[in-house]
């Protein structure tokens, strides 16, 4: 009784300002509160549905791929079913994906996408898996095969599989020409910020981009890399993030801030 008369008297007398920083220390581990002004999420959030007008009433096929999957790195069910919207919606004709995996992600796109649609998707050859240095060191993949998802399904065809690192990846002849990229690649920070400025480049007038894990749980803090660097890009250019989801997205044509 008296720690509950206490707890109304600090929460009438605390600005909810130094509240909200009381919260932020109490609900998060130590390393996190150090980094919380860059590493949480700080973009707005919006609805997919005010982003998009009208897309809550467009049919898509989603893969039911991550239904019964406890895999990390399949982009889940949400995600992929707004991934799949977006497309559907947007009807993008040229798609650049960093980062395949096993294909779940590329098999959306494929699947909702105009029937001369060409899906680039971008993964590190197999045979460096154990050599590449990335943001956490030095190999260590597991072993996947890259695409398997859409391996099999009839729209296959709209699929160019590619090999290679995407740091150092020669995109020049791909350049201002797609309509959406996704992002989900390796997601420390300096990755992140190459492949940020990669799906910029690539970006056509009126295209879209949209990272995955740029709202990550305790299971990931890697992600924290895709946060930090779409925090800073949403200082310049009008990047959201999708309400409900992890995905944050950036559209061409809103510019800049
Ligand atoms: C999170 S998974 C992608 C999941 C996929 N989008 C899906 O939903 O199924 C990340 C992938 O990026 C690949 N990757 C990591 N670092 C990379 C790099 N530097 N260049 C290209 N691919 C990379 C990994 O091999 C892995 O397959």
């Amino acid at each position: 009784m008296l720690l509950k008369t206490c707890k109304g008297f600090l929460k009438f007398w605390i600005p909810s300002g130094l509240l909200g920083i009381y919260h932020r220390w109490r609900h998060r581990p130590i390393r996190q509160i150090l980094n919380w002004q860059i590493d949480y999420p700080q973009l707005n959030k919006v609805r997919v549905e005010d982003l998009f007008p009208g897309i809550d009433s467009v049919v898509t096929r989603v893969p039911l791929i991550a239904l019964n999957t406890e895999d990390p790195w399949t982009l889940p069910l949400r995600e992929l079913a707004v991934l799949a919207a977006i497309c559907l919606y947007r009807q993008p004709r040229r798609i650049f994906e960093i980062g395949t995996y096993q294909g779940a992600s590329t098999l959306a796109i494929a699947l909702n996408t105009p029937e001369d649609a060409e899906v680039y998707t971008l993964d590190l050859d197999p045979s460096t898996r154990q050599t590449h240095k990335h943001g956490l060191g030095t190999g260590g993949f597991p072993q996947f095969e890259i695409g398997i998802h859409y391996r099999e399904s009839p729209v296959r065809s709209k699929v160019h599989q590619l090999l290679g690192n995407s740091a150092t990846y020669n995109f020049e002849p791909l350049l201002n020409s797609m309509n959406l990229v996704l992002v989900d690649a390796d997601h420390t920070y300096e990755f992140v910020k190459k492949d940020t400025q990669t799906a910029l480049a690539l970006l056509a007038p009126s295209g879209i981009i949209l990272w995955d894990d740029y709202v990550w749980t305790e299971r990931n803090p890697a992600c924290a890399g895709v946060t930090r660097c779409l925090n800073e890009l949403g200082r310049s250019k009008k990047v959201y993030q999708i309400e409900g989801t992890r995905l944050a997205l950036y559209r061409a044509e809103d510019g800049e801030n």
